[in-house]
């Protein structure tokens, strides 16, 4: 099975082709992937008008070099799949439309991938493992414990009431005038810091559930900054060490809370993954692994490039799919929200525009 994939969901233009063998492994031919990062750097976040335009713009030949790559002609595809959604509606518009298109032209199947279940299908990709296992899916615009039970089977455990993870380390970094993503910019700045010098909230420490929310400590944050006014290079790193061990100690808690819950509905979990830029953050990977270990599960983080987004997920999410015969017509919608878990329910709380589905 050879499978393309386009993913245009928010500020990464990528396309991929991806083989998948009859025993269900896969191999990645091409996976090209193109931040728009310097586009949006001076706006200090991502504009969706002018990332649905770089979409227009890159796309065609994102495509044309990842066909090129994998050595692959458009009448060999089994599938074409796009990123349908959820995400920013210019830029999911731009891909499923060119998928649309590519379908229609060489009379290939269609899928309309969801991009959060390409994420959760990614380590069976990289890692082949089995189901069920639990999902941790922390980026700029999701934060979600999920069981993954088979392909289509996905039930959330946890979700964020307001601000994403990511999205939380950006604004932190925003505030303290660090450079756009803020996720590195803050993990850098707190190596250097005193992570006991503010003692910051924990958000939802302690409770039944497994939902995050981080605006309290974001304003929290900002607090303590405006209190100081003049920040100095240790003040700014003493508050990204502060904000940072709160956000593990939270995060830690969260997840210990949602294998738990896991365990009691799904029996135990093949492994904890994590994807999403977020678990790119060293110390949060540290977390990730004492929590696997205490909860006697192994810890799969998908190497950088597929943890983020990128093409080769939409393609192997597209061929899990197509394997099971699960195709799309030309009617497929492009969704700028669209849940994994179609029986989850809003978490009180709950209001945030982008980070709450
Ligand atoms: O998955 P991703 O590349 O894109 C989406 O949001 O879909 O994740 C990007 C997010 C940003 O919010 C970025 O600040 C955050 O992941 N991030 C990090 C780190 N690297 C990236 N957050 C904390 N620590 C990091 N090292
Ligand atoms: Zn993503």
């Amino acid at each position: 099975m050879l499978v393309l994939g386009i993913e245009t969901t928010c500020d990464e233009t990528a396309a991929a082709v991806i083989e998948r063998a009859p025993d269900g492994s896969g191999r990645i031919l091409s996976n090209i992937v193109r931040s728009q990062i310097e586009e949006h750097a001076r706006f200090g976040g991502v504009v969706p008008e002018i990332a649905a335009r770089a979409h227009v713009d890159l796309l065609d030949g994102i495509i044309a070099s990842a066909m090129k790559e994998a050595g692959v002609g458009y009448r060999q595809l089994s599938a074409v799949a796009a990123a349908a959604g959820p995400g920013l509606i210019g830029g999911v518009i731009v891909g499923l439309t060119t998928a649309k298109a590519i379908a229609m032209v060489h009379d290939t199947p269609l899928v309309a991938v969801n991009h959060l279940e390409a994420h959760a299908l990614t380590p069976r990709l990289t890692d082949g493992i089995d189901f069920p296992y639990c999902l941790f899916l922390a980026s700029g615009g999701h934060t979600q414990i999920v069981a993954v039970t088979g392909v289509g089977q996905y039930v959330r455990l946890g979700t964020t009431v307001d601000d994403a993870i990511g999205e939380a380390f950006d604004k932190v970094a925003k505030m303290l005038s660090l450079p756009y993503p803020g996720g590195p910019e803050v993990e850098r700045a707190a190596a250097g810091g005193d992570p006991t010098r503010f003692d910051f909230p924990r958000p939802m420490l302690g409770r039944p559930d497994a939902n995050f929310s981080l605006s309290g400590l974001k304003t929290a944050v900002r607090t303590e900054a405006s209190r100081l006014a003049e920040l100095t290079p240790q003040d700014i790193s003493d508050l990204c060490a502060s904000f940072q061990a709160a956000v593990l100690e939270s995060t830690a808690d969260r997840l210990s809370v949602g294998l738990r819950l896991f365990r009691e509905r799904f029996g135990a979990p093949r492994a904890l993954v994590a994807a999403g830029g977020v678990a790119a953050n060293q110390a949060i990977r540290g977390a990730l692994q004492e929590v696997a270990a205490k909860a006697q599960t192994t810890l799969i983080i998908p190497p950088p490039a597929l943890c983020t987004d990128n093409g080769a997920m939409i393609a192997w999410a597209g061929a899990e799919r197509l394997a099971l015969g699960l195709t799309d017509t030309m009617e497929a919608q492009p969704r700028a929200r669209w849940l994994l878990d179609a029986n989850a329910t809003a978490p009180a709380g709950y209001g945030n525009s982008r980070a709450g589905y």
